[in-house]
């Protein structure tokens, strides 16, 4: 606990989780595709734009709350989905989901999860968000959408960045590939005790390494399981997001939109919400930062639907240039796995503390009182940067 109350901001839970992990699998959360241009810019971009501070406001009453679909989040940040967090720390979803409940924010599940839907929606109630990558057996869409549905989550998430995975080379490296592992990874295993025995041996002594538990029967297996990026469409158009529209009544959330022209196709589709993404620089290296992205978004669609982003959100100050930009807010992937590896549900709760804080405090030194102040009138492009 101490050590996780060392940790002052998000690198330092970076720092802490590098120490503890086998490295192959820091670098699986921590690590981008390819030349990892898009990974740096992500963070990069949010630093060459300042924000203009106000003074002589009274800021002694701060409240960081928000509204996302119709329901109060405690701050402007949610939990972005992010697979196989369960491998990270022994039940990491679960982790995931009750520090993001105490925290009152929403906790995103993807499609690998190995905790049911189920116990999550008992944790997290109404803020637990579902996302799914678009299948390439339409049925097995239905299969997730019925889950969902039947469990009452209301927010549906569709990744549409990711037609085919992202070249990830330093996976062939370390062998950590998702469902196999090499020699060279089982050695860096042996060789983190913290890992091996708070997560890898928890597990096989209760049972085994966990399955998907919400696919279809037959299809849960994780290692040398049917489970594959062979599985997720790389012919998934608008037409069916129109039919997803249809099929799927409540709230639906596209993310991975990056264009003005995407965003308006969505609105055009109906949809309620899209997150402004690029899988956080794991997909296509080179394309536009998310920041950088986010102005044209926001200025096609923006309030009709509700614009989130995320990619290389570290700092309060981050989430407060995204709000100003006109996001409704921001999610974030690696911050809360950090917290997860350095210190398990403590360690995530410390990562969204650090947020709150960051977040109120810099709220304080800008001159706001609510989040719906920040307007772009807050921000300066840095001169460097040529904007
Ligand atoms: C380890 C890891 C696994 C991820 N898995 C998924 C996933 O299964 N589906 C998805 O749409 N995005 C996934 N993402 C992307 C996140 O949802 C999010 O877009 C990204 O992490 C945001 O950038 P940040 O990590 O800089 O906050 C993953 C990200 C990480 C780091």
């Amino acid at each position: 606990m101490k050590r996780i109350m060392r940790a002052y901001n998000i690198d330092d839970l970076a720092s802490l989780a590098r120490r503890r992990l086998p490295a192959g699998l820091f670098e699986y959360i921590d690590r981008g595709a390819e030349d990892e241009v898009t990974l740096r810019e992500n963070h990069a971009s949010l630093k060459r734009v300042f924000l203009r501070q106000r003074v002589a406001i009274d800021v002694s009453r701060r409240d960081p709350s928000t509204c996302w679909f119709g329901v109060r989040q405690a701050m402007p940040v949610g939990i972005a989905a992010t697979g196989l967090a369960a491998l990270i720390s022994y039940d990491g979803e679960r982790a995931l989901a009750r520090a993001a409940s105490a925290a009152g924010i929403p906790y995103t599940i993807g499609t690998s999860n190995f905790t049911a839907q189920a116990d999550l929606k008992e944790i997290c109630g109404d803020r637990l968000w579902r996302l799914i990558y678009p299948p390439k057996r339409r049925e097995l869409l239905h299969h997730h959408l019925a889950v969902t549905r039947e469990l009452g989550i209301r927010v549906l998430i569709v990744t549409l960045d990711s037609p085919v995975v992202g070249n990830r080379e330093y996976l062939h490296r370390s062998g950590f590939q998702p469902g196999r592992v090499g020699l060279k990874a089982f050695v860096q295993m042996m060789t983190a005790p913290p890992w091996l025995f708070g997560t890898l041996l928890r597990y096989l002594l209760s049972g085994g390494l966990p399955e998907f538990a919400d696919m279809p029967e037959g299809e849960r297996r994780f290692l040398g399981g049917t489970y594959s990026w062979a599985n997720t469409a790389d012919d998934f158009t608008w037409d069916d997001v129109r039919a997803l529209r249809s099929a799927w009544r409540d709230i639906l959330v596209l993310k991975g939109v990056s264009t003005a022209e995407d965003a308006r196709n969505a609105a055009g589709c109906g949809v309620d919400g899209i997150i402004v993404s690029n899988h956080g620089g794991r997909s296509l290296d080179g394309c536009v930062p998310s920041f950088e992205a986010l102005p044209e978004i926001v200025d096609a669609v923006a309030p009709k639907v509700t614009v989130l982003v995320d990619g290389g959100f570290r700092r309060g100050s981050d989430v407060l240039k995204a709000l100003a930009m006109g996001a409704s807010g921001v999610m974030v992937g690696r911050a809360p796995l950090f917290g997860l590896a350095a210190g398990h549900e403590a360690g995530v709760a410390r990562a969204l503390d650090i947020f709150r804080e960051e977040i109120s405090r810099a709220m304080a030194l800008v001159g706001c009182r609510t989040v719906s102040e920040l307007c772009r009138e807050h921000l300066l492009a840095s001169r460097q940067s040529g904007q």
